[in-house]
Protein backbone atom coordinates (compact mmCIF):
# COMPACT_ATOMS: atom_id res chain seq x y z
CA UNK A 1 0.00 0.00 0.00
CA UNK A 2 1.45 3.61 -1.01
CA UNK A 3 -0.04 7.01 -0.22
CA UNK A 4 -0.78 7.92 -3.91
CA UNK A 5 -3.20 5.76 -6.00
CA UNK A 6 -2.11 4.94 -10.05
CA UNK A 7 -5.68 6.12 -11.17
CA UNK A 8 -4.48 4.88 -15.06
CA UNK A 9 -4.16 1.10 -13.34
CA UNK A 10 -7.68 2.08 -11.21
CA UNK A 11 -9.42 3.60 -14.76
CA UNK A 12 -8.94 -0.28 -16.44
CA UNK A 13 -10.81 -1.96 -13.57
CA UNK A 14 -13.70 0.27 -14.59
CA UNK A 15 -15.06 -1.09 -17.85
CA UNK A 16 -17.86 1.83 -17.81
CA UNK A 17 -15.07 4.47 -18.26
CA UNK A 18 -13.75 3.04 -21.52
CA UNK A 19 -16.87 3.90 -23.72
CA UNK A 20 -16.73 6.83 -25.87
CA UNK A 21 -19.58 9.13 -26.50
CA UNK A 22 -19.86 12.26 -29.34
CA UNK A 23 -16.01 11.18 -29.96
CA UNK A 24 -15.22 11.51 -26.26
CA UNK A 25 -14.16 9.45 -23.55
CA UNK A 26 -16.48 9.23 -20.60
CA UNK A 27 -15.60 11.30 -18.14
CA UNK A 28 -17.60 10.24 -14.70
CA UNK A 29 -17.91 13.07 -12.10
CA UNK A 30 -20.83 12.15 -10.45
CA UNK A 31 -19.68 10.17 -8.09
CA UNK A 32 -21.70 11.68 -5.50
CA UNK A 33 -24.55 10.34 -6.76
CA UNK A 34 -23.49 7.06 -7.21
CA UNK A 35 -20.30 5.62 -8.18
CA UNK A 36 -18.98 2.81 -10.65
CA UNK A 37 -18.24 -0.46 -9.94
CA UNK A 38 -14.91 -2.16 -10.47
CA UNK A 39 -15.12 -5.75 -12.29
CA UNK A 40 -13.84 -7.19 -8.75
CA UNK A 41 -17.30 -6.08 -7.56
CA UNK A 42 -19.19 -7.22 -10.50
CA UNK A 43 -17.01 -10.45 -10.57
CA UNK A 44 -17.80 -11.16 -7.03
CA UNK A 45 -21.60 -11.00 -7.30
CA UNK A 46 -21.47 -12.56 -10.81
CA UNK A 47 -20.01 -15.51 -8.94
CA UNK A 48 -21.87 -15.83 -6.07
CA UNK A 49 -25.00 -15.80 -8.33
CA UNK A 50 -23.38 -18.51 -10.16
CA UNK A 51 -21.57 -20.64 -7.62
CA UNK A 52 -23.43 -20.04 -4.10
CA UNK A 53 -26.71 -17.96 -3.98
CA UNK A 54 -29.63 -19.24 -1.54
CA UNK A 55 -31.40 -17.83 0.99
CA UNK A 56 -29.71 -16.60 4.22
CA UNK A 57 -30.53 -17.88 8.22
CA UNK A 58 -33.19 -20.20 6.51
CA UNK A 59 -32.00 -23.54 4.68
CA UNK A 60 -29.69 -26.28 6.24
CA UNK A 61 -28.17 -27.64 3.27
CA UNK A 62 -24.50 -26.77 2.28
CA UNK A 63 -25.57 -24.16 -0.34
CA UNK A 64 -27.30 -21.97 2.02
CA UNK A 65 -25.04 -22.65 4.82
CA UNK A 66 -22.27 -21.31 2.60
CA UNK A 67 -24.80 -18.30 1.47
CA UNK A 68 -25.31 -16.96 4.80
CA UNK A 69 -21.52 -17.79 5.73
CA UNK A 70 -21.05 -15.04 2.95
CA UNK A 71 -23.43 -12.73 4.08
CA UNK A 72 -22.20 -13.11 7.65
CA UNK A 73 -18.68 -12.19 6.32
CA UNK A 74 -19.56 -9.12 4.49
CA UNK A 75 -21.56 -7.61 8.32
CA UNK A 76 -17.91 -8.62 9.62
CA UNK A 77 -15.75 -6.96 6.96
CA UNK A 78 -17.95 -3.65 7.15
CA UNK A 79 -17.61 -3.62 10.39
CA UNK A 80 -13.92 -3.99 10.74
CA UNK A 81 -13.60 -1.09 7.65
CA UNK A 82 -15.42 1.37 9.97
CA UNK A 83 -13.88 0.00 12.84
CA UNK A 84 -16.65 -1.73 14.79
CA UNK A 85 -15.69 -4.18 17.23
CA UNK A 86 -18.81 -5.72 17.51
CA UNK A 87 -19.96 -7.16 14.05
CA UNK A 88 -23.80 -7.07 15.11
CA UNK A 89 -24.17 -3.86 15.56
CA UNK A 90 -23.68 -3.46 11.85
CA UNK A 91 -27.68 -3.83 10.32
CA UNK A 92 -27.94 -4.18 6.57
CA UNK A 93 -31.15 -1.97 5.13
CA UNK A 94 -32.07 -1.10 1.49
CA UNK A 95 -29.98 2.23 1.64
CA UNK A 96 -28.65 4.87 3.91
CA UNK A 97 -32.19 6.77 3.96
CA UNK A 98 -33.84 3.76 5.01
CA UNK A 99 -31.34 3.08 7.61
CA UNK A 100 -32.06 6.47 8.97
CA UNK A 101 -35.78 6.55 8.82
CA UNK A 102 -35.37 2.91 10.99
CA UNK A 103 -33.59 5.21 13.77
CA UNK A 104 -36.51 8.09 13.57
CA UNK A 105 -38.99 5.47 13.82
CA UNK A 106 -37.81 3.08 15.80
CA UNK A 107 -35.58 5.00 18.34
CA UNK A 108 -37.42 8.46 17.74
CA UNK A 109 -40.90 7.00 17.86
CA UNK A 110 -39.95 4.75 21.63
CA UNK A 111 -37.96 8.34 23.12
CA UNK A 112 -39.76 10.99 21.89
CA UNK A 113 -42.80 13.01 22.59
CA UNK A 114 -44.06 16.75 22.36
CA UNK A 115 -41.97 19.34 22.92
CA UNK A 116 -38.50 17.58 22.42
CA UNK A 117 -36.04 18.74 20.54
CA UNK A 118 -34.45 17.18 17.41
CA UNK A 119 -31.32 19.23 15.96
CA UNK A 120 -31.08 18.94 12.25
CA UNK A 121 -27.99 21.23 10.02
CA UNK A 122 -28.90 23.25 6.85
CA UNK A 123 -26.22 21.16 5.23
CA UNK A 124 -28.00 17.98 5.58
CA UNK A 125 -29.58 15.95 2.72
CA UNK A 126 -33.22 15.49 2.57
CA UNK A 127 -32.51 11.95 3.78
CA UNK A 128 -31.60 12.74 7.60
CA UNK A 129 -34.10 15.95 7.61
CA UNK A 130 -37.59 14.52 6.18
CA UNK A 131 -37.51 11.42 8.50
CA UNK A 132 -37.22 13.95 11.52
CA UNK A 133 -39.74 16.40 10.68
CA UNK A 134 -41.87 13.23 10.25
CA UNK A 135 -41.72 12.45 13.26
CA UNK A 136 -42.07 16.45 14.63
CA UNK A 137 -45.35 16.41 12.33
CA UNK A 138 -46.52 13.17 14.32
CA UNK A 139 -45.65 14.24 17.92
CA UNK A 140 -44.88 18.22 17.89
CA UNK A 141 -41.40 17.33 18.18
CA UNK A 142 -39.06 21.09 17.85
CA UNK A 143 -36.88 21.13 15.30
CA UNK A 144 -34.08 23.08 15.62
CA UNK A 145 -31.26 23.98 12.67
CA UNK A 146 -27.52 24.61 12.89
CA UNK A 147 -26.96 27.55 10.51
CA UNK A 148 -24.09 27.50 7.25
CA UNK A 149 -21.63 30.15 7.27
CA UNK A 150 -20.92 31.77 4.17
CA UNK A 151 -18.42 29.01 2.52
CA UNK A 152 -20.87 26.12 3.38
CA UNK A 153 -19.80 24.86 6.23
CA UNK A 154 -21.45 24.06 9.66
CA UNK A 155 -21.73 27.09 11.95
CA UNK A 156 -21.17 25.92 15.18
CA UNK A 157 -20.94 29.09 16.96
CA UNK A 158 -23.99 28.83 18.61
CA UNK A 159 -24.08 25.01 18.99
CA UNK A 160 -24.48 24.44 22.55
CA UNK A 161 -27.39 26.77 22.65
CA UNK A 162 -29.16 25.33 19.82
CA UNK A 163 -28.04 21.52 21.86
CA UNK A 164 -30.01 22.88 25.56
CA UNK A 165 -32.44 20.24 26.10
CA UNK A 166 -32.27 18.30 22.61
CA UNK A 167 -32.82 14.56 22.60
CA UNK A 168 -31.08 14.11 18.81
CA UNK A 169 -28.57 15.46 17.21
CA UNK A 170 -28.84 14.61 13.06
CA UNK A 171 -25.97 15.86 10.88
CA UNK A 172 -23.81 15.23 8.16
CA UNK A 173 -20.43 14.10 8.13
CA UNK A 174 -19.72 15.50 5.14
CA UNK A 175 -21.90 17.93 2.34
CA UNK A 176 -22.80 16.72 -0.70
CA UNK A 177 -23.00 19.82 -1.81
CA UNK A 178 -20.79 21.70 -0.21
CA UNK A 179 -18.17 19.42 0.55
CA UNK A 180 -17.84 20.36 3.89
CA UNK A 181 -16.41 18.04 6.24
CA UNK A 182 -18.08 18.41 9.59
CA UNK A 183 -15.89 18.91 13.12
CA UNK A 184 -17.25 15.44 14.47
CA UNK A 185 -15.27 15.55 17.31
CA UNK A 186 -16.06 18.65 19.25
CA UNK A 187 -19.63 18.44 18.13
CA UNK A 188 -20.56 15.01 19.44
CA UNK A 189 -19.12 16.03 22.62
CA UNK A 190 -20.91 19.00 22.55
CA UNK A 191 -24.21 16.74 21.30
CA UNK A 192 -22.97 14.17 24.50
CA UNK A 193 -22.71 16.77 26.76
CA UNK A 194 -26.13 18.25 26.02
CA UNK A 195 -27.75 14.39 26.57
CA UNK A 196 -28.23 14.34 23.14
CA UNK A 197 -27.60 11.15 20.80
CA UNK A 198 -25.85 11.55 17.47
CA UNK A 199 -27.10 10.46 14.06
CA UNK A 200 -24.21 10.92 11.87
CA UNK A 201 -25.46 10.82 7.90
CA UNK A 202 -21.88 9.35 6.64
CA UNK A 203 -22.74 8.59 2.69
CA UNK A 204 -20.45 11.32 1.47
CA UNK A 205 -17.52 10.50 4.31
CA UNK A 206 -17.42 6.58 4.84
CA UNK A 207 -16.54 5.99 0.64
CA UNK A 208 -13.46 8.98 0.96
CA UNK A 209 -12.42 8.95 4.61
CA UNK A 210 -11.31 6.37 6.85
CA UNK A 211 -13.55 6.20 9.85
CA UNK A 212 -13.77 4.29 13.09
CA UNK A 213 -16.85 4.42 14.87
CA UNK A 214 -15.87 3.00 18.10
CA UNK A 215 -13.70 5.57 18.72
CA UNK A 216 -15.81 8.68 17.28
CA UNK A 217 -18.43 8.56 19.89
CA UNK A 218 -21.86 9.12 17.07
CA UNK A 219 -24.85 6.56 18.33
CA UNK A 220 -25.73 6.04 14.68
CA UNK A 221 -24.25 5.86 11.23
CA UNK A 222 -25.82 5.99 8.12
CA UNK A 223 -24.30 4.60 4.31
CA UNK A 224 -24.99 3.13 1.16
CA UNK A 225 -23.07 0.73 -0.89
CA UNK A 226 -23.63 2.59 -4.03
CA UNK A 227 -21.43 5.69 -3.39
CA UNK A 228 -18.44 3.21 -2.36
CA UNK A 229 -18.20 1.04 -5.27
CA UNK A 230 -20.40 -1.47 -4.45
CA UNK A 231 -24.14 -2.01 -5.49
CA UNK A 232 -27.27 -0.09 -4.72
CA UNK A 233 -29.91 -1.99 -3.13
CA UNK A 234 -27.60 -1.94 0.11
CA UNK A 235 -26.79 0.31 2.90
CA UNK A 236 -25.61 -0.13 6.55
CA UNK A 237 -26.97 1.11 9.84
CA UNK A 238 -24.23 0.93 12.52
CA UNK A 239 -25.49 2.01 15.90
CA UNK A 240 -24.24 1.67 19.70
CA UNK A 241 -25.80 -1.80 20.99
CA UNK A 242 -27.33 -0.68 23.88
CA UNK A 243 -29.43 1.85 21.58
CA UNK A 244 -29.99 -1.04 19.35
CA UNK A 245 -31.21 -3.41 21.89
CA UNK A 246 -33.45 -0.91 23.06
CA UNK A 247 -35.29 -0.43 20.66
CA UNK A 248 -38.51 -1.89 18.79
CA UNK A 249 -38.25 -3.61 15.03
CA UNK A 250 -38.79 -1.14 12.19
CA UNK A 251 -40.32 -3.69 9.95
CA UNK A 252 -42.14 -7.01 11.26
CA UNK A 253 -41.94 -9.91 9.29
CA UNK A 254 -39.83 -13.15 8.61
CA UNK A 255 -36.38 -13.19 10.09
CA UNK A 256 -36.72 -10.90 12.76
CA UNK A 257 -38.58 -12.66 15.47
CA UNK A 258 -37.56 -15.64 17.93
CA UNK A 259 -41.28 -16.59 18.22
CA UNK A 260 -44.21 -15.83 16.80
CA UNK A 261 -48.06 -17.15 18.43
CA UNK A 262 -51.62 -16.02 17.73
CA UNK A 263 -50.75 -13.69 20.72
CA UNK A 264 -47.86 -11.45 19.32
CA UNK A 265 -44.74 -12.35 18.66
CA UNK A 266 -41.41 -11.87 20.49
CA UNK A 267 -38.19 -9.99 18.43
CA UNK A 268 -35.12 -11.42 17.74
CA UNK A 269 -31.47 -9.73 18.85
CA UNK A 270 -30.08 -6.86 16.65
CA UNK A 271 -29.26 -7.15 13.75
CA UNK A 272 -31.48 -9.97 12.34
CA UNK A 273 -34.17 -7.81 14.43
CA UNK A 274 -33.85 -4.98 11.72
CA UNK A 275 -33.67 -7.11 8.55
CA UNK A 276 -37.13 -8.16 7.88
CA UNK A 277 -37.79 -10.34 4.94
CA UNK A 278 -34.70 -11.57 2.46
CA UNK A 279 -32.06 -9.24 2.65
CA UNK A 280 -29.57 -8.20 0.27
CA UNK A 281 -27.98 -11.08 0.37
CA UNK A 282 -25.55 -10.92 -2.93
CA UNK A 283 -25.79 -7.29 -2.51
CA UNK A 284 -23.55 -7.60 0.69
CA UNK A 285 -21.40 -9.75 -1.08
CA UNK A 286 -20.95 -7.02 -3.68
CA UNK A 287 -20.68 -4.92 -0.71
CA UNK A 288 -17.73 -6.63 0.77
CA UNK A 289 -15.61 -6.86 -2.48
CA UNK A 290 -16.26 -3.17 -2.58
CA UNK A 291 -14.61 -3.12 0.52
CA UNK A 292 -11.69 -5.18 -0.33
CA UNK A 293 -10.86 -3.41 -3.15
CA UNK A 294 -10.85 0.09 -1.04
CA UNK A 295 -8.39 -1.58 1.39
CA UNK A 296 -6.02 -2.22 -1.12
CA UNK A 297 -5.72 1.21 -2.45
CA UNK A 298 -6.09 2.32 1.45
CA UNK A 299 -8.26 4.85 2.79
CA UNK A 300 -5.45 7.26 3.93
CA UNK A 301 -4.25 7.08 0.12
CA UNK A 302 -7.82 7.91 -1.20
CA UNK A 303 -8.36 10.59 0.79
CA UNK A 304 -4.72 12.30 -0.05
CA UNK A 305 -5.52 11.69 -3.68
CA UNK A 306 -9.25 13.95 -3.65
CA UNK A 307 -7.50 16.21 -1.86
CA UNK A 308 -5.05 17.11 -4.13
CA UNK A 309 -7.16 16.38 -7.41
CA UNK A 310 -9.88 18.89 -5.81
CA UNK A 311 -7.12 21.41 -5.16
CA UNK A 312 -5.93 21.10 -8.99
CA UNK A 313 -9.68 21.47 -9.84
CA UNK A 314 -10.53 24.01 -7.68
CA UNK A 315 -7.05 25.85 -9.30
CA UNK A 316 -8.23 25.08 -12.77
CA UNK A 317 -11.83 25.97 -13.09
CA UNK A 318 -10.57 29.38 -11.09
CA UNK A 319 -7.94 30.46 -13.75
CA UNK A 320 -10.08 29.03 -16.83
CA UNK A 321 -13.69 30.53 -16.22
CA UNK A 322 -12.49 33.20 -13.62
CA UNK A 323 -15.33 35.63 -12.00
CA UNK A 324 -17.69 33.63 -14.41
CA UNK A 325 -17.65 31.12 -11.86
CA UNK A 326 -18.66 30.35 -8.20
CA UNK A 327 -17.83 27.02 -6.60
CA UNK A 328 -20.07 26.61 -2.99
CA UNK A 329 -17.97 25.27 0.34
CA UNK A 330 -14.40 26.15 1.90
CA UNK A 331 -12.00 27.26 -0.61
CA UNK A 332 -9.44 25.06 1.73
CA UNK A 333 -8.78 21.42 0.04
CA UNK A 334 -8.19 19.74 3.07
CA UNK A 335 -11.98 20.77 4.47
CA UNK A 336 -13.98 19.33 1.49
CA UNK A 337 -14.63 16.35 0.01
CA UNK A 338 -13.85 15.76 -3.32
CA UNK A 339 -17.35 17.83 -4.50
CA UNK A 340 -17.57 20.67 -6.42
CA UNK A 341 -21.44 22.54 -6.81
CA UNK A 342 -20.61 25.10 -9.57
CA UNK A 343 -22.75 28.08 -10.69
CA UNK A 344 -21.82 29.11 -14.12
CA UNK A 345 -23.00 33.14 -13.84
CA UNK A 346 -25.88 33.75 -16.37
CA UNK A 347 -26.73 29.81 -16.46
CA UNK A 348 -28.85 27.72 -15.62
CA UNK A 349 -27.33 24.01 -13.71
CA UNK A 350 -29.19 22.34 -16.21
CA UNK A 351 -27.78 23.64 -19.40
CA UNK A 352 -24.48 23.14 -18.30
CA UNK A 353 -25.02 19.90 -17.67
CA UNK A 354 -26.42 19.59 -21.14
CA UNK A 355 -23.32 21.00 -22.90
CA UNK A 356 -20.92 19.30 -20.25
CA UNK A 357 -23.01 15.66 -21.84
CA UNK A 358 -22.34 16.83 -25.05
CA UNK A 359 -18.79 16.59 -24.10
CA UNK A 360 -19.12 13.82 -22.37
CA UNK A 361 -18.68 14.72 -19.04
CA UNK A 362 -21.02 13.48 -16.12
CA UNK A 363 -22.33 15.63 -13.65
CA UNK A 364 -25.41 16.15 -11.63
CA UNK A 365 -27.51 19.68 -11.71
CA UNK A 366 -29.90 20.52 -9.49
CA UNK A 367 -30.97 20.53 -6.11
CA UNK A 368 -29.37 17.83 -4.73
CA UNK A 369 -31.80 17.06 -2.12
CA UNK A 370 -30.44 19.87 0.17
CA UNK A 371 -33.16 22.27 -0.88
CA UNK A 372 -33.10 24.34 2.63
CA UNK A 373 -29.33 24.59 1.64
CA UNK A 374 -30.08 25.65 -2.18
CA UNK A 375 -32.42 28.25 -0.21
CA UNK A 376 -29.79 29.67 2.08
CA UNK A 377 -27.35 30.04 -1.04
CA UNK A 378 -30.52 31.97 -3.07
CA UNK A 379 -29.85 29.36 -5.81
CA UNK A 380 -32.22 26.98 -7.38
CA UNK A 381 -29.57 24.45 -8.67
CA UNK A 382 -25.92 23.41 -9.04
CA UNK A 383 -23.71 21.73 -11.46
CA UNK A 384 -22.14 19.28 -9.17
CA UNK A 385 -18.87 17.52 -10.31
CA UNK A 386 -17.58 14.89 -7.91
CA UNK A 387 -14.55 12.67 -7.62
CA UNK A 388 -13.79 9.15 -6.79
CA UNK A 389 -10.76 6.84 -7.47
CA UNK A 390 -10.80 6.43 -10.55
CA UNK A 391 -10.63 10.37 -11.80
CA UNK A 392 -7.28 12.41 -12.42
CA UNK A 393 -6.15 15.58 -13.83
CA UNK A 394 -7.51 14.67 -17.15
CA UNK A 395 -10.80 14.41 -16.02
CA UNK A 396 -10.71 18.22 -14.06
CA UNK A 397 -9.11 19.22 -17.13
CA UNK A 398 -12.30 17.91 -19.62
CA UNK A 399 -14.89 19.52 -16.91
CA UNK A 400 -12.56 22.57 -17.56
CA UNK A 401 -13.01 22.66 -21.23
CA UNK A 402 -16.15 21.82 -21.20
CA UNK A 403 -17.45 24.47 -18.69
CA UNK A 404 -15.62 27.01 -21.15
CA UNK A 405 -17.65 25.47 -23.63
CA UNK A 406 -20.73 26.08 -21.64
CA UNK A 407 -19.93 29.46 -20.98
CA UNK A 408 -18.88 30.75 -24.27
CA UNK A 409 -22.47 29.16 -25.78
CA UNK A 410 -24.95 30.73 -23.42
CA UNK A 411 -22.86 33.99 -23.50
CA UNK A 412 -23.60 34.50 -27.14
N1 LIG B 1 -27.67 11.70 -2.37
C1 LIG B 1 -27.21 11.59 -3.71
C2 LIG B 1 -26.65 12.90 -4.21
O1 LIG B 1 -26.28 13.73 -3.45
C3 LIG B 1 -28.21 10.99 -4.60
O2 LIG B 1 -26.59 13.11 -5.40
Amino acid sequence: MTNSLDVAAIKKDFRVLDQVQNGRRLVFLDSAASSQRPVQVIDAMSDFYNSTYANVHRGVYRLAEESTNRYEHARRNVARFIGASNHNEIVFTKNATEAINLVAHSWGRTNLTAGDVVVVSMLDHHANIVPWQMLAAERAVEIRWIPVTDDGQLDLSDVDRLLDGAKVLAVTAMSNVTGAITQMDSLIASAKAAGAITVLDACQYVPHLPIDVDALGADFVAFSGHKMLGPSGIGVLWGRMELLESMPPFLGGGGMILNVTVDGFTPDAPPARFEAGTPPITEAVGLSAAIDYLDELGMEAVRAHEVSLTAYAMRKLTSELGDSLRILGPSEPAQRGGVLSIELEGVHAHDVSQVLDEHAVCIRPGHHCAKPLMRHFGVAATARASFYVYNDESDADALAEALVAARDFFAL
